[in-house]
């Protein structure tokens, strides 16, 4: 099977799967870290193929929807492209991959390390940030139904994966607890100065969001 093929069937099974999935983990979210992948990959020696494939199969099954049962993405992913017949080597590599590429809190260890890697981790992450990751923070929280701010609760910046999954926090702590982490995480060059934009951005929005209210109830 040609490379495009491959990629147009996975396409397809991505656009299906997603069909009904939260806005903030939908297939955009999948098509915009597709594209700023393969933007951040110009300037980086990768297989494009895996970065290609990892982008459109890393969010196929979050285990924040299944439980925090992180083992579900990876095995659907795998189990996907075994259907295609495709050499086994791309599968087992899309299949780490998947396994690594999330956040959980940032407080583990991460087993596997590629520039493939490298490259889709950083277009997930950039996701995250900015316009588009302050859209999706408060989506997410509105699918939740929790807060927006409580001044009461503080963001805890030492959660374990489980701990992370299992938070009620309110939107903004997601700021302190993620995303404003995420600049100083970046893998590649392009990566870093995206996200030092969209970083800064963000903190600009955080003082308007405080300075148009005093929070005392
Ligand atoms: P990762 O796959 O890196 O673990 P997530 O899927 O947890 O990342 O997060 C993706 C996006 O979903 C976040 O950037 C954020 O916008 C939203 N999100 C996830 N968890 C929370 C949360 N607890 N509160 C608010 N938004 C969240
Ligand atoms: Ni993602």
């Amino acid at each position: 099977m040609e490379n495009q093929e491959i990629i147009d069937k996975t396409v397809e099974f991505v656009k299906e799967t997603l069909a009904d999935a939260e806005g903030g983990h939908d297939r955009w979210h999948i098509y915009r870290v597709w594209k700023t992948a393969n933007h951040i990959a110009q300037t980086e020696h990768v297989d494009m193929l895996i970065v290609e494939l990892w982008a459109l199969l890393h969010d196929i099954a979050d285990a924040k929807f299944y439980d925090g049962d992180d083992t579900v993405g990876p095995r659907k992913a795998k189990e996907f492209l075994e259907s295609l017949k495709i050499n086994q080597n791309i599968v087992d590599h899309v299949e780490k991959i998947v396994k690594n590429v999330s956040f959980k809190g940032g407080n583990h260890q991460q087993e596997f390390k590629s520039d493939e890697l490298d490259v889709v981790q950083d277009a997930d992450r950039l996701d995250a940030l900015g316009a588009i990751g302050i859209a999706r923070t408060f989506h997410y929280n509105g699918h939740k139904n929790r807060e927006i701010y409580n001044p009461n609760i503080k963001p805890n910046l030492n959660m374990n994966k489980e701990e992370y999954y299992k938070s009620e926090a309110p939107a903004i702590n997601h700021f302190y607890e993620k995303l404003l982490l995420l600049k100083d995480r970046m893998n590649t060059k392009t990566g870093k100065e995206i996200a030092e934009k969209r970083h800064n951005y963000m903190e600009n929005y955080l003082e308007e969001f405080y300075n148009e209210r005093e929070w005392k109830m």
